[in-house]
């Protein structure tokens, strides 16, 4: 078969591949899009069209695609193995960048332990903190109760839906999670108190401090991501909120959980989130970017104390009994490695700041479409929020999707971006130049100005 035949493919997908978080009827009636190459921040389909990769492909490929260095570091390690166990046993590469991930982490964090992809470094991190508080208080231990946002997102296996709090994706499964305390979100846009950020008094973080007091001495962990909230609609943290959380958690002795599976490895402008407010979680989930999208690793750092816990006689039943068939995968690490180097050879966060900057000029623009009701920025993070009425922030009807179709116009246009409900953003692979971010952004203003305007008011 030629594998660019197009028509059989395409049969072959509608016949075969359930796609995930996709209407499938939708996908089944269309053509879909044949990704085939991509170099830089650039991708290609089968027929040779060229699209700037707007979402770094869900956020992972952070230095573009085909990167040398990568591709060379994997190729290398192909001739020595691509993968044995971590369960008893050790491994070049995954020690090196065990090392690597302590010595780039807030200063504190000692320890990593690999897992596959977010959502189980979530796992993992619930899991230990949980247990943390068993092998710490004993077995009647009150500690019980996570402590999430509400919109947050923390992936798609149960545990991390647990202390998920958008509706749409994790409504439909309340009845096999575990009870988790959903503090208000500070989504200053549509703010829960109807508040104003200038003149509020913070009531978003009374609410955090309130539920710290009413469950004292019962809470294992605050869970959050650390200053932008991605999958809500990247909902931009004011500043100040992440270490007021800090402080309560150490208030409230409990332990602070930072998912920085979107916003690590630089997003944010600093390698982590946390770093920009000096704050040290007790576990720290990391993924997306690790290996620079290359192949699926994560990992949960974590303390030398949380660790220590874990520590004892076999007996004495404190093991962590938890791990994956690819635990510290040799090519994951070696990919993970390069990536990471490669933030040094291109001194990749000095470079990023000035496009930082391009995008914050190059986001102020879409104020003045008239269904623009919010444009927010962190780090190399942009986000439009689509609103019916600009004066009442009325969104719009949920089943128009006008975030996507204004994606797939932007397609049109040699951009590809995603929408997060009517929340159109931008996450570019770091490597960008200027005029292809110009593009991306004069792609998603003209679309968002066309399908809007087509719209019936
Ligand atoms: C903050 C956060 N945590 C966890 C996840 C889950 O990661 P994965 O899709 O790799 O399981 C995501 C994915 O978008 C995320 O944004």
């Amino acid at each position: 078969m030629n594998v660019f035949d197009k028509e059989m493919l395409s049969r072959l997908d509608r016949e075969h591949v359930w796609h995930p978080f996709t209407q499938m009827k939708d996908l089944l009636a269309g053509e879909p899009l044949f990704i085939a190459g991509g170099k830089g921040c650039l991708l290609k389909d089968i027929d040779g069209n060229e699209y700037i990769d707007g979402t770094s492909s869900l956020w992972v490929n952070i230095h573009g695609h085909n990167v040398e260095e990568i591709n060379e570091a994997i190729r290398k390690q192909l001739g020595q193995i691509a993968h044995s166990t971590s369960l008893g046993l050790a491994n070049v590469p995954a020690t090196l960048l065990a090392e690597k991930l302590v010595s780039i982490a807030p200063p504190g964090l000692a320890r990593v332990f690999y897992s596959d992809d977010g959502s189980t470094a979530v796992e993992v991190a619930l899991k230990m903190a949980f247990q943390y508080w068993r092998n710490v208080e004993g077995e009647s231990t009150r500690r019980r109760k996570f402590v999430s946002l509400e919109l947050g997102y923390h992936g798609d296996t149960l545990g991390a839906v647990s202390v998920g709090g958008i509706d749409l994706f994790h409504g439909i499964f309340g009845p096999l999670l575990f009870e988790s305390l959903r503090a208000p979100a500070p989504y200053c846009y549509r703010c829960r108190f109807a508040q104003e950020p200038a003149t509020c008094n913070r009531e978003c973080v009374l609410s955090l401090r309130k539920i710290f007091a009413e469950n004292e001495g019962e809470i294992i962990a605050l869970i959050l991501e650390p200053l932008v909230q991605g999958a809500a609609g990247f909902i931009v943290h004011p500043s100040g909120y992440l270490a007021e959380a800090r402080r309560m958690c150490d208030e409230a002795g409990t332990l602070l959980i930072a998912d920085e599976v979107a916003t690590g490895f630089g997003r944010t402008g600093k390698m982590f989130a946390c770093q920009h407010e000096n704050v040290t979680p007790d576990l720290m989930c990391v993924a997306k970017g690790l290996t620079g999208g290359y192949l699926p690793l994560a990992a949960t750092v974590t303390t030398e104390s949380v660790f220590e816990a874990f520590l004892g006689d076999y007996s004495g039943n404190k093991t962590f009994f938890h791990g994956h068939s690819y635990t510290g995968n040799q090519l994951a690490c070696v990919a993970a490695l390069a990536s990471l180097e490669l933030f040094e050879k291109r001194n990749v966060l000095g470079e990023l700041s000035q496009k930082i900057e391009y995008l914050r000029k190059g986001l102020e623009r879409f104020w003045e479409l008239a269904h623009v009701g919010d444009v927010r920025q962190c780090g190399f993070i942009g986000a439009v929020e689509l609103v019916h009425d600009k004066k009442t922030r009325q969104p719009f009807p949920y089943e128009e999707r006008t975030g996507a179709k204004v994606c797939r116009r932007a397609r049109d246009k040699g951009a590809l971006v995603r929408p997060l409900g009517d929340v159109v953003y931008f996450i570019p692979p770091y490597c960008i130049a200027e005029p292809q971010l110009q593009r991306l952004l004069d792609a998603a203003f003209e679309s968002i100005r066309e399908v809007t305007a087509a719209r019936a008011t």
